[in-house]
């Protein structure tokens, strides 16, 4: 059984990062990157320090039950706590429209903005994903506002289709976040892209 030997979220690093599981000593990083008001301007609200160890909680339960669970970057000359980055599966209460899928996300501190992180962190993510996982598709959404992460989508070349926009059945009617752009990337678009 070759799913027995494969480790869905090996340690790796990179010139500048490392990209590895969640472990304790990183629940002070999360709790502090979550209250940040610039990090959180696309979710309903900054998360208080009990939602950030919900939330903690609920990476490592994925982790243990996935072998993956949207894991952490850190900045390799530093040991510095930078965010998370990676392959994830949804865990809402309610479905998603595009159910079931493996996501790639990323959420990091200001400072590691404008440096290429995100995409550098999520190329290797999804590599390992295709190529390793042999999954079929991976998929992103965030809100229809957030540009920034829409970039880095587009940036990896994952591709939208405006008639798959749908509203995140967590935030509430009427809320400016409600509308998410949903966008995918096949193993075909991904080989293609990384081979030539
Ligand atoms: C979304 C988020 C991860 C994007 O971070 P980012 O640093 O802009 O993303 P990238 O890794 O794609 O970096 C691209 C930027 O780095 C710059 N850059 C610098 N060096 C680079 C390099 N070596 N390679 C690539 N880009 C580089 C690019 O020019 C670009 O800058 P620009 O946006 O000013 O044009 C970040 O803004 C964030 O954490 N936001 C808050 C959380 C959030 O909203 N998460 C998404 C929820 S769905």
């Amino acid at each position: 059984m070759i799913e027995a030997v494969i480790d869905k979220c090996p340690h790796i690093e990179t010139e500048r990062l490392v990209l590895r599981k969640w472990e304790e000593r990183d629940l002070d990083g999360l709790v502090e990157m979550n209250a940040d008001p610039l990090v959180m301007e696309f979710f309903p609200s900054v998360m208080s320090r009990q939602d950030s160890e919900r939330m903690f909680e609920r990476l490592m339960f994925k982790q243990e039950k996935y072998g993956f669970g949207t894991p952490v970057v850190e900045e390799r000359a530093t040991g510095r706590f930078l965010g998370l980055c990676g392959l994830g599966i949804p865990s809402y209460p309610e479905p998603l429209p595009f159910d079931p899928c493996v996501e790639i996300g990323w959420r990091l501190i200001p400072d590691a903005w404008g440096r290429g992180i995100a995409q550098e962190a999520s190329r290797i993510w999804l590599g390992f994903g295709f190529e390793i996982l042999l999954l079929d598709e991976i998929v992103s959404f965030t809100a229809a506002t957030n540009w920034r992460s829409e970039k880095v989508m587009q940036r990896l070349g994952m591709v939208r289709h405006a008639s798959e926009d749908f509203n995140h059945p967590l935030i509430e009617e009427g809320h400016p976040l409600k509308r998410h752009v949903l966008y995918r990337l096949s193993k075909e678009q991904f080989l293609r892209q990384s081979h030539g």
